[in-house]
């Protein structure tokens, strides 16, 4: 069984200002965290040569793999986070504030809620697909470096989670879940890199 890795981005600036969506660089701890991942890659890793690293398009998670050597990089627009339209860069605060009708139908629904000129949990679901197909078809492992609300889904996926408990899913900073699909089905782990 080969293990397929998949992680958050180290804390971003933005996560330390409670912001979502954005394209901002790493905290001091999320620098701190990408080493220590490249730290447990390399490990891990070691003697698979064919394994390779993957990132969505945004800097936070490019910067996160950055510190990984040896190993081929790609980037998929894919795994970028849940596009918040109308709500990025605002904090959950701003949002409940500012249009407090969105609010509502959000925690009502939040699977299938969709931003104003942005997405729901249904079209990350969706646009997943070719990236699960992917990830089924590598004989190698992989590390998916990208986003809380991707994470959900494609954890979701092969930890055979149902839909509507997606959106609620943890998946906890400067973690790493580790998957190995066995003839017995699949095994899970967890490794907490940092505080
Ligand atoms: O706060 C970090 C973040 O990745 C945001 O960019 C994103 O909008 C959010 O998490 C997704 O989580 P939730 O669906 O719980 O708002």
């Amino acid at each position: 069984p080969r293990p397929i890795l998949l992680t958050r981005h180290g804390e971003s600036r933005d996560n330390v200002r409670g912001r979502i969506g954005g394209d901002t660089a790493l905290s001091e701890a999320g620098g701190l965290y990408a080493k220590k991942l490249a730290n447990f890659v390399e490990k891990r890793l070691k003697s698979e040569r064919t394994a390779s690293i993957w990132t969505s398009t945004l800097q936070r998670t490019i910067l996160t793999a950055s510190p990984i050597v040896g190993f081929p990089k790609i980037q998929w627009r894919a795994l970028d986070e849940i596009n918040a339209g109308v709500c990025d860069g605002m904090t959950y605060e701003e949002i409940k504030k500012n249009m407090p009708e969105e609010y509502e139908s959000r925690k009502k629904d939040k699977l299938r809620y969709r931003y104003p000129r942005g997405e729901s949990y249904l079209d990350v679901i969706q646009r997943l697909e070719p990236v699960i197909i992917e990830l089924e078809r590598q004989r190698a492992p992989v590390v998916v470096i990208s986003h809380q609300a991707v994470l959900r889904a494609l954890y979701a996926y092969f930890a055979d989670r149902p839909l509507k408990e997606i959106p609620h899913i943890e998946v906890p900073l400067h973690t790493i879940i580790e998957i190995q699909m066995g003839v017995t089905g699949v095994q899970e782990k967890r490794y907490k890199l940092m505080d």
